[in-house]
């Protein structure tokens, strides 16, 4: 069973896909983190996100990085939606995605493009959203829990330029696939949108 989450930033996607995983007992694959680790690289060796040609020089990074804790941060998030826009970079994380989705036994993978893209054959196609406003409050919430000062308007303002750059580029952007189901996390609790994510991969199988 292939499971394809998608969503914004702190739409709760993450979360979700990673509860199904465990409820399922499959292997997960936050393929944020891929972009994540991309963009740590070029930041890393003080190259320019927006140059395709040095993000895709980034491209081969080692597994380790994935552990990083400073891929979670927003700097990196924000770098992160700036290569992935770059068709070539894409293109070079593809195989990787589609190769877990594949593995024998099933998958669930969460992301931006997973059911119009990566998996366009999942099983179960889920995207995930929930207010900006409320993304924001999440996200401020996060922050201030990990001693990182900011106000909650300049959250609010990075989360809608990550909506805009991930929903407006021409290579595979955000979208919902028109056989996913939706699922509005805004006034759910956790507990209840995982509740609810297991009742439509139910209903789907
Ligand atoms: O989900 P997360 O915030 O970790 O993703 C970081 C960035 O990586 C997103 O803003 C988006 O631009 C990019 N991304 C993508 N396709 C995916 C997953 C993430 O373009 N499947």
């Amino acid at each position: 069973m292939i499971i394809a989450v998608d969503g914004p930033a702190a739409s709760g996607k993450g979360t979700i896909a990673r509860a199904l995983a465990q409820h399922y007992g499959l292997p997960h694959l936050d393929t944020g983190l891929l972009y994540r680790a991309v963009a740590a690289t070029v930041l890393r060796e003080e190259l320019d996100p927006a140059r395709e040609a040095d993000a895709v020089s980034a491209c081969s990074f080692e597994d380790y990085l994935l552990d990083d804790p400073w891929l979670r941060s927003d700097e990196v998030g924000r770098a992160a939606s700036v290569v992935s826009a770059h068709p070539l970079v894409r293109a070079a994380l593809l195989n990787r995605q589609k190769k877990f989705a594949r593995q024998p036994g099933g998958a669930v993978l969460d992301g931006r493009d997973i059911g119009t893209v990566i998996a366009p054959d999942a099983d179960v196609k889920l995207f995930v959203k929930a207010t900006p406003m409320i993304r924001a409050q999440r996200r401020h919430l996060e922050l201030r829990k990990h001693g990182v000062l900011t106000s909650l308007d300049k959250v609010l303002a990075d989360i809608r330029a990550r909506d805009e750059r991930d929903s407006k580029r021409t290579e595979a952007p955000m979208a919902q696939a028109s056989d996913a189901a939706l699922l509005d996390t805004s006034f759910l609790s956790i507990d209840a949108a995982v509740q609810r994510a297991i009742a439509i991969v139910e209903s789907k199988t």
